[in-house]
């Protein structure tokens, strides 16, 4: 972190304050060290404790003179707990100062380029690039190729003993093999526990009555510091190495390892786990590439890492440029947004799904986490909220993940306050006040009042509407709840016996965006048959099943006839989803639905979803793109143009951002198309899309 320049001598006043607040942040971080540290169960995300030493860094280096002594900031980790033997490190374990955007790392560069007296095109400055693993760094000692020893970084300079925790890992070799080991090698790495272990793990805790880890973060440094190595056994660990600490070689027998990625290639020789994703001698432009792909790559990685490191190539100028502190001047961590953070539970609503379940909704203070500002967490049921313990008025850690829905992952035990009040499931419905029903082998309680249930309509019609389903574009959230509440919709069929007249009568639906809305719909009348029955929501019928049903039955009056006994054998339905299809057409209300419904709808094919012939993905037009579609097509409707681009390997999203890799402009496209010309978007027009999809539609 750079220093900031020496400011003015701040009033007694302002001084006053500037030195209760530095007080105030050095007792929170040191209190967040140790929760994090020594109690391995921290109570705020690394981007907010990041956040709070930046602040106090900030304020020790422009007013030094206020609050003297030493400062937790210059502090790396924690002294060991007191049950584990002692270790000196012999090379202390440092930590890294954080680069958290693309500037912060061009700085890095240009101060380190500065302080080695090398111009920034310099061939010496160029870089490795590594994952930052998430897990608990660890000192592993071989002398002659055996393990001897294990440490943890306890304060950077003595750690705990742990070498038989680590013995059952069996990531970690107990024998390096190779003709050319050193003596004497200090292994440098991370522990760490992999996603699918971690819910593993906690599934089990939670069978027995145990304790549930946060993230696996927590559930590694927890086992790895078990007194007991017989715990840490039944605890699934990982390891890799980035690094060393000590090396000594027999006289004569060193080897002529000059860079970081040379040292990192004969640990994986010998018997290490490298991390495969890595690059070395890459300039500043190949590290930014570097952090956007692993970024990308994130949700898919084994384990979880928290940004990547970039180390200087050279050992002899890492020599050079040295340390500041408790951090090398040539290495720097370039920080992920934080998928998890901890906020307030203000309350828990219930909210009623297109089938009646009734799920418990967090509402949040809004939390900064994964990229976005979160106000709203599923919490699934009630079991799961009693098995993870949280209470409304808890502080709780959020986690959001890529596109995942956010989530609560249990509260912060020590913080709760006084009022915290346990969660109880409504017996009723919030929507309707019908009794709630929970069948004895569901977690889930149900409003059993189906569409005579507000919610559950207004439900119905979302699912009806949809892209995936009849795809009539503008019947959104507002335009639903307006029609249902005011009483204009009962059943689907409603929907085709809207005027515009009608709906002028709706808040702010201007006189085009009716008649807009009232052709969608009419374009709805013709329709495939695998989409219809999937619009018709049918419980446990989605989108898969409806394409089989179609293909098996061929006919909706084929389908309403077939026995429980035909309907197990259409692909892959089972007995709940044969008696789900036949209860739905035995009941004389949906029956009479489906019935008013076709009067209005022809259903003109089986499914109008493109059949790609099998191809390697890689090979796809679309192959690990995220494609945004906007304005309208001549040659066919946006969501068949969606399917082509899901059939060729494609992502679809709704809005344009820096991960856009192409928008599909029609006519008219408005503000999208506006964004992916600011952001530098590749975007193609109507020829150039049918273009590529041509050779696909050729083989259909
Ligand atoms: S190098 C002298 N490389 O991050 C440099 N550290 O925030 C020392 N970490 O204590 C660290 N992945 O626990 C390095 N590829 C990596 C890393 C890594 C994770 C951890 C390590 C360190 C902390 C610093």
């Amino acid at each position: 972190m750079a220093k900031q320049k020496k400011t003015e001598a701040p009033t007694a006043d302002i001084a006053t304050e500037i030195r209760d607040r530095i007080i105030w942040l050095r007792a929170e971080v040191l209190e967040h060290q140790r929760a994090y540290h020594q109690l391995d169960a921290p109570s705020i995300s690394d981007a907010q404790y990041d956040a709070l030493v930046r602040e106090l860094e900030r304020l020790e280096s422009q007013y030094p003179e206020l609050v003297p002594g030493r400062s937790p900031v210059d502090q790396v980790g924690f002294a060991p707990k007191r049950e584990f033997k002692e270790v000196q490190h012999r090379v202390p374990m440092l930590s890294l100062n954080n680069a958290f955007s693309a500037e912060d790392v061009e700085q890095f560069c240009s101060r380190l380029a500065q302080n080695l007296g090398l111009p920034m095109t310099s061939p010496d400055l160029v870089f490795s690039a590594e994952l930052k693993f998430d897990g608990i760094a660890v000192s592993l000692r071989y002398e002659s190729g055996v393990l001897v020893q294990a440490a943890t970084r306890g304060d950077g300079s003595v750690g705990e003993e742990i070498t038989a925790n680590v013995r059952v890992i069996s990531d970690v070799p107990k024998q390096l093999s190779g003709l050319d080991l050193p003596e004497v090698l200090e292994v440098r790495g991370e522990v760490l526990m992999r996603r699918k272990d971690f819910q593993e793990l906690n599934e089990r805790q939670s069978a027995r009555g145990d304790k549930v880890f946060v993230n696996p973060r927590n559930a590694a440094a927890g086992s790895l510091r078990q007194l007991d190595p017989q715990v840490t056994a039944a605890r699934p660990l990982g390891f890799y190495a980035y690094g060393t600490g000590e090396v000594r070689w027999a006289a004569g027998r060193e080897l002529r390892l000059h860079t970081h990625s040379e040292w990192l290639d004969a640990l994986g020789r010998w018997g290490l786990p490298v991390a495969a994703e890595r690059i070395g001698r890459v300039d500043m432009a190949g590290l930014q590439r570097f952090y956007a792909e692993v970024l990308a790559r994130r949700p898919e990685l084994p384990f979880e890492i928290d940004g990547v490191v970039y180390k200087l190539e050279s050992l002899a100028l890492q020599a050079r440029a040295g340390y500041v502190s408790r951090a090398p001047r040539f290495a720097i961590a370039h920080k992920f947004p934080a998928e998890e953070a901890s906020t307030r539970l203000l309350d828990i609503d219930v909210q009623v799904g297109r089938t009646g379940a009734l799920t418990p909704v967090a509402r949040l203070e809004p939390v900064f986490v994964g990229g976005v500002t979160v106000t709203n967490a599923t919490l699934h049921n009630e079991d799961e909220i009693s098995r993870k313990g949280i209470m409304i008025g808890d502080m709780v850690w959020v986690r959001r993940a890529g596109d995942v829905i956010p989530e609560v992952l249990g509260p912060i035990v020590p913080l709760r306050p006084a009022h915290a009040r346990p969660f109880v499931m409504p017996d009723c419905c919030p929507a309707c006040g019908t009794p709630s029903i929970r069948e004895p082998n569901e977690a889930v309680s149900r409003c059993p009042a189906g569409l005579t249930c507000q919610a559950q309509r207004k439900q119905a019609f979302l699912h009806f509407a949809q892209r995936r389903a009849m795809d009539i574009e503008g019947l959104g959230e507002k335009v639903v709840d307006q029609l249902v509440d005011q009483g204009m919709v009962k059943t689907l069929a409603d929907l085709y016996q809207l005027s515009v007249s009608k709906l002028a009568r709706l808040d702010r639906l201007a006189e085009k965006s009716a008649q807009n809305l009232l052709d969608q719909i009419d374009r709805s009348r013709s329709a495939s048959l695998s989409r219809f029955l999937f619009a018709l929501g049918i419980r446990h019928v989605g989108e898969k099943t409806a394409r089989d049903l179609a293909q098996h039955f061929g006919s909706i009056k084929a389908i309403r006839a077939a026995t429980h006994t035909e309907l197990l054998q259409a692909p892959d339905v089972g007995p709940v989803v044969a008696a789900s299809i036949r209860g739905f057409f035995d009941s004389p209300d949906q029956l009479a639905i489906v019935d008013a419904l076709l009067k209005e709808i022809r259903i003109e094919r089986l499914d109008d979803r493109p059949a790609v012939a099998p191809a390697a993905i890689e090979a796809l037009p679309f192959a690990g793109m995220t494609v945004v579609l906007t304005g309208s097509l001549a040659g066919m409707t946006r969501d068949q143009a969606g399917d082509w681009i899901l059939s060729l390997g494609g992502k679809l999203s709704g809005s344009v951002s820096a991960k856009t890799s192409l928008v599909v402009a029609g006519e008219a496209a408005g503000s999208k198309l506006d964004k992916a010309q600011q952001l530098g978007v590749r975007v193609i027009d109507e020829p150039a899309f049918l273009a590529i999809i041509a050779p696909y539609q050729q083989e259909d």
